[in-house]
């Protein structure tokens, strides 16, 4: 249990709450961290607009035993994230099992106490992915357990949406009704919400970028203390060098990037099957755009301290540091500009009219979408475009502490085997940058963007700027050198039968193939030792022949290697006058694929959740039920019980 050990901190939320003087706890179980933003949005707004005395919590920073004893005038918030398939984000883990478990007892009522918790009043938010089957099940249990212990609901329990991309707006409905209700249970008084600054920002004009203790962008602690140390992990990535890189398509309007990062002496280790964890750089270009329409230019490499002004608000990077550094490595400035973010900036307008303007915005759901969320504009777009050009200089900066994300880690299936290459990690990834109809500028992926700049700048590109992005490298303390990336691995349960003799059919278009390539690679490596290995099909799905076919070469070399037991099947969806896609080649070899999967064949789907795995799997549960002459539905109960025992696995994306 790593976060007991932290030396003096008290686990006990109620002592906490005590001596801080808050009567709102707001807990988040968050991976990613978006759960743990909303958190702390709700605590922000339930102070500035209800005077309530919030604070965020992590559910694995507490214990639970004594949540009978909170009191009837205070109030728990839980904004809780599911994962996967269905599971409690990890450092929810504890907190599940606890408030779960069939004879929890707390430390005052025992297990003979109907409702413990009658005193408990709480309200809950849940952010899943309604492509996923459990959705939203970590709000859904909680708020039953909490039911069934006596705890009193306030509103309903939200539920937010990622796979229907309405997350945003699902927070924004629940949360009105849940604010007035709160507010009723509580005899709040709504105050006009005057904005109170979480951190405090001092520019220190005597010290510079040279002083040793200036965060200017090192990855990690140790990083910033001049050395590395494992253990490698989400909170302490590698600085791995890339060993190679390359592009794969033969279309040269669509980049594909294939890396190869060498973490031989790292100690990290992955087996095929897992993700590779990539800490992206924003882009130069928009750290400009950012730093120029708040009129911060002149100042933009000022040393600043930056410090909480209440005891639970934790300054979320080191400092001092610089505004650049902050923005540029610490900041997820690219996302889309969110609605709740445009009402609040609204008070720090230049003038009158961009403040009445950007108030309508704000208050309304299809202006906003029609003015902001369908041109994608990010933050510093949407105030060019507000201001047309004049300065931002009233903002105070920490609003952009509370609000913005901290810039995450993006997972890539790693496409190779660890059995070929155990010290180094292969990733396949398409280069993000779309033409959206609606939006005034191309939308470019943040990380796949990086990585093809990293790319260029290995390669000493003659123009190594095509993109726009020029990475500021300051100073000899920053791992930013540009043949760097910061990464960690993470497991997966997207794993190869243990048997090698176990037949396995892959469904991988696009760059869903990444996995497979590990997977087919592994496989060879195995018949060249002389292994028994099974069938091994693999569906591979792209526009044309001649523009995106990943790995063409490498399939035949795999083909010569392991004879009959490999094939290769091809969906070209643009080279004739009919769509074709991989499901359409499952149909085609619907007898085959029913017999393998008799004999136990695992069967695997990587790529785009929203269609074509949805897709896929009713595709499979027909064929199952016209090759096995049972019902549709029967069919759709086989699928699902393949997915429950793991001969069914997905590692899909949206
Ligand atoms: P398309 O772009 O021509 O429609 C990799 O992106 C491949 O997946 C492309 O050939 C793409 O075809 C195809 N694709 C798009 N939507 C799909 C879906 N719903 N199911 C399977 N493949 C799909």
């Amino acid at each position: 249990n790593g976060s007991a050990g932290k030396a003096g901190k008290s686990r006990n939320i109620l002592e906490k709450m005590d001596e801080t003087g808050k009567n709102c706890v707001v807990f988040y179980g968050s991976q990613t961290g978006t759960a743990e933003d909303y958190a702390s949005r709700l605590a922000k707004e339930g102070h500035s607009r209800f005077g309530l005395k919030t604070m965020t919590a992590d559910l694995e920073d507490f214990d639970y035993e004594n949540l009978d004893q909170f009191p009837e005038d205070k109030v728990a918030m839980f904004v809780l994230a599911t994962y996967g398939e269905g599971e409690p984000t990890d450092n929810a883990v504890e907190f599940y099992e606890f408030m779960g478990g069939d004879d929890i007892s707390f430390s005052e009522k025992g297990g003979s106490d109907e409702s413990p918790l009658s005193t408990l009043q709480y309200v809950a938010f849940g952010l899943g992915n309604n492509t996923y089957e459990h959705y939203n099940s970590m709000v859904r249990n909680v708020s039953k357990y909490l039911d069934r212990l006596g705890a009193k609901r306030i509103g309903e329990a939200g539920e937010g949406d990622d796979g229907a991309g309405t997350m945003e707006e699902d927070f924004l409905s629940w949360k009105e009704p849940m604010w007035a209700a709160l507010a009723s249970a509580m005899s709040l008084e709504e105050r006009e919400a005057i904005y109170e600054p979480v951190f405090e920002i001092t520019e220190k004009p005597d010290m510079d970028v040279s002083d040793d203790t200036v965060y200017l962008g090192e990855p990690n602690k140790n990083h910033l203390e001049g050395h590395s140390k494992g253990p490698y992990n989400a909170h302490n990535p590698y600085i791995a060098p890339i060993a190679e890189s390359k592009e794969i398509f033969t279309d040269k309007t669509r980049n594909c990037l294939h890396l190869e990062i060498d973490v031989a002496g790292s100690n990290l280790s992955y087996t095929t099957g897992d993700h590779i964890a990539v800490w992206p750089t924003n882009a130069g270009k928009e750290v400009d755009r950012f730093i120029d329409i708040l009129g911060l230019t002149d100042r933009r490499h000022m040393v600043i301290a930056v410090k909480g002004l209440d005891a639970t608000a934790k300054v979320p990077f080191p400092s001092p540091t610089t505004y650049d550094a902050v923005i540029r490595y610490q900041m997820e400035i690219c996302a889309p500009m969110s609605r709740q973010f445009v009402s609040q900036l609204a008070q720090f307008a230049p003038n009158d009219a961009i403040k009445a303007e950007m108030t309508k915005i704000g208050e309304d759901k299809d202006i906003f979408s029609e003015q902001v969320a369908e041109k994608y504009y990010n933050l510093a777009q949407f105030l060019e475009y507000m201001s047309n050009g004049e300065k931002w200089e009233k903002i105070p900066f920490s609003i952009f502490i509370e609000a913005l994300h901290k810039i995450q880690p993006r997972y890539y299936s790693i496409s190779s085997s660890s059995l070929v290459q155990k010290d180094k990690i292969s990733i396949t990834a398409i280069v993000e940058s779309i033409e959206k109809p609606g939006a005034p500028h191309v939308v470019k992926g943040v990380t796949t963007n990086y990585l093809l700049a990293l790319k260029q700048k290995q390669h000493g590109d003659p123009h190594p700027d095509p993109h726009g992005l020029d990475y500021a490298i300051t100073g000899p303390r920053n791992k930013y050198d540009g043949i760097h990336v910061p990464v960690h691995v993470r497991h997966s349960n997207f794993k190869l039968p243990s048997d090698p003799s176990k037949p396995i059919i892959m469904v991988g278009p696009g760059t869903g193939v990444a996995p497979f390539r590990g997977f087919v690679q592994e496989r060879a490596q195995q018949a060249e030792n002389g292994e028994n290995v099974g069938k091994t099909i693999l569906f591979f799905g792209c526009r044309r022949k001649s523009e995106d076919f990943l790995y063409e070469d490498e399939w035949k070399q795999y083909g010569e290697t392991m004879g009959d037991k490999f094939e290769l099947v091809t969906a070209f969806s643009r080279d004739g006058p009919e769509k074709v896609y991989v499901q359409h080649r499952l149909k085609e070899r619907a007898e085959e694929i029913n017999k393998l999967l008799e004999q136990k064949a695992y069967f695997y789907v990587c790529g785009d959740a929203a269609n074509m795995a949805r897709e896929v799997n009713e595709i499979l549960a027909q064929i199952i039920s016209d090759q096995r002459g049972v019902t549709k539905q029967k069919g759709e109960e086989i699928v699902k019980a393949m997915r429950a025992s793991n001969q069914y696995q997905e590692d899909v994306w949206s």
